[in-house]
C-alpha cells in the first residue's frame, strides 16, 4: 500500500509518529508537512523527539487566514497526490492541514483515512469544529479514539467505516515516557521546579487568546493560585499578552514552547494541570495528573470521569478551586485504547483494504 500522510500543526507529530511507525514497517508512506507550524519549537523540535522520518515534502504555507491556509494547502497537496497517486490518505484531528487533506483526496477519489475522527465540542464558533464536521462526512475510514466518539458520528447518520481504535496520542506518550524520563532530573533543575511543587499551564485557543479581558481573567487566575505556574507560550499566547503590556505575577513563569519530551517531563511532575489543550488534557489524564480545562465543553468528556479533568471556563474562582481540589484517590478508567491503536489502524487498513472501496 503506498499512503500519503499530511501533518502541519504541534498536535499532529505525536499522532503522525505513533501510526508511521507502523505503517512503515510494510508500507511506502509519503510525509507531506504543509507548513502551518513552521517555528523550531513548533516543528522540528517534534520530529527530533519523535523519532519521525523527514517530510517528503514542506509546502510552506505558514500564517494566514483560514481561507489563505486552506486554500493555499488544498492546492500544494492536490498537487502532489496527481503526482504520486497514493492509494489512501491519512489525516489528523481537526486543524485547517486536515481538512485541507481530506478535501483535495476526496475530489481527486482517494481515499481517505481520519485518525482522530468523530470528536465534537458542539461549538461552532470553533473553527476546529468545522474542520471535524466536514472532514469525517469525506473520510472512506473514520478512526475513532473513543466510544463517545463513535456512537456521535452514528448519530451523525454515517453508518461506514466507523472503527473504534483508541488514541493514537496515548501509543504515542507510552512509546515516549521512557526516554522522557531519562532527562527529567535535568528539566526540571533547569525550570527551577520540584516533583508536584508547581503548576503547569497551556492556553492557545483563540476564543482564550483573542479577547483581551478573557486573558486577563486567565492570568489573573494563574497568578492567585499558591504555587509556581510554568507557562509554556504558544506564539499567539505570546502576541496576545505582549498587545496587552502587563507585567505577569511573579509566580507565573512564561516559557518558548517546550518539545514534547520536555513537555511530558513538565506534565508528569506537574501538582495539576490548566489547560485549553485537547491534547494536553488526555495527557494529564493518561499520566494521572489532575487537570482544569479552560473550557466550557470539551471534545473528550471521559476525561471528566472521577473528576480528573473539570470544565472550569475562564471565571478565576472557578479556576482556583479546580486548580486546588486533592489529585482523585482512585486513578483514570482507561477509556482511551491500549497503546495499540496505531496496529488497529493498519490491521483494518490492511484487511478492508482502499482500493476495495475507490
Ligand atoms: C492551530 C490549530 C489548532 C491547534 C493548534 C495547535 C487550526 C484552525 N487551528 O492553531 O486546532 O490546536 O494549531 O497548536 O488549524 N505562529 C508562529 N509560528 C509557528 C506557527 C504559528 O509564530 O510556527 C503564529 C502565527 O502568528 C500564526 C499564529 O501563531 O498566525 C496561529 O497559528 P495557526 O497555525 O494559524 O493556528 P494555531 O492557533 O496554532
Ligand atoms: N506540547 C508541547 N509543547 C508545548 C505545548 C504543547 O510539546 O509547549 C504538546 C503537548 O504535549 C501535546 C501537543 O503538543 O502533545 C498538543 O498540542 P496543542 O496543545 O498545541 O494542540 P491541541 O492538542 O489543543 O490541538
Amino acid at each position: 500500500m503506498k499512503v500519503a500522510t499530511v501533518v502541519g500543526a504541534r498536535p499532529q507529530f505525536p499522532k503522525a509518529a505513533a501510526l508511521s511507525r507502523v505503517i512503515r514497517k510494510h508500507h511506502e508512506e509519503i510525509l507531506i508537512h504543509t507548513g502551518q507550524h513552521y517555528d523550531d519549537l513548533m516543528s522540528d523540535v517534534f520530529f527530533r523527539d519523535l523519532n519521525l522520518p523527514e517530510p517528503d515534502l514542506n509546502l510552506g504555507v505558514g500564517s494566514g487566514t483560514h481561507a489563505f491556509q486552506t486554500a493555499r494547502m488544498l492546492e500544494g497537496i492536490a498537487t502532489v497526490l496527481d503526482d504520486q497517486h497514493p492509494d489512501l490518505l491519512i489525516v489528523f484531528g481537526d486543524t485547517n492541514s486536515t481538512i485541507a487533506g481530506a478535501l483535495a483526496a476526496a475530489k481527486l477519489q482517494i481515499p481517505v483515512a481520519h485518525v482522530e475522527a468523530g470528536l465534537r465540542s458542539h461549538n461552532r464558533a470553533m473553527p476546529e469544529e468545522i474542520n471535524r464536521i466536514l472532514t469525517d462526512h469525506i473520510s472512506d475510514y473514520l478512526f475513532c479514539p473513543t466510544q463517545t466518539a463513535a456512537e456521535g458520528l452514528r448519530a451523525e447518520g454515517l453508518d461506514r467505516g466507523i472503527y473504534q481504535v483508541g488514541d493514537v496520542m496515548y501509543d504515542s506518550l507510552l512509546a515516549s515516557l521512557p526516554l522522557a524520563k531519562r532527562e527529567h532530573d535535568s528539566i526540571l533543575a533547569r525550570h527551577g521546579l520540584k516533583p508536584g511543587g508547581y503548576y503547569l499551564a497551556t492556553i492557545h485557543r483563540p476564543a482564550n487568546t483573542d479577547d483581551p479581558e478573557t486573558l486577563q481573567r486567565l492570568c489573573q487566575a494563574l497568578e492567585a493560585l499558591n504555587l509556581p505556574v510554568i507557562l509554556p507560550l504558544h506564539p499567539r499566547t505570546e502576541a496576545a499578552l505582549q498587545a496587552q503590556h502587563r507585567q505577569l505575577g511573579a509566580n507565573l513563569r512564561t516559557t518558548p514552547p517546550v518539545g514534547y519530551l520536555e513537555m511530558l517531563t513538565l506534565e508528569q511532575n506537574a501538582r495539576a494541570i490548566l489547560t485549553d489543550s485537547g491534547g494536553v488534557q488526555r495527557e494529564a489524564y493518561f499520566l494521572s495528573i489532575p487537570c482544569v480545562t479552560l473550557r466550557e465543553e470539551t471534545e473528550w468528556p471521559e476525561t471528566l470521569a472521577g473528576n480528573w479533568n473539570i470544565l472550569a471556563g475562564t471565571e478565576p474562582g472557578r479556576i482556583s478551586t479546580a486548580a486546588k481540589r486533592p489529585a482523585p484517590n482512585k486513578p483514570p478508567p482507561p477509556a482511551f485504547g491500549d497503546g495499540r491503536a496505531a496496529e488497529k489502524i493498519v490491521e483494518i487498513l490492511e484487511s478492508d483494504p482502499p482500493d476495495s472501496r475507490s
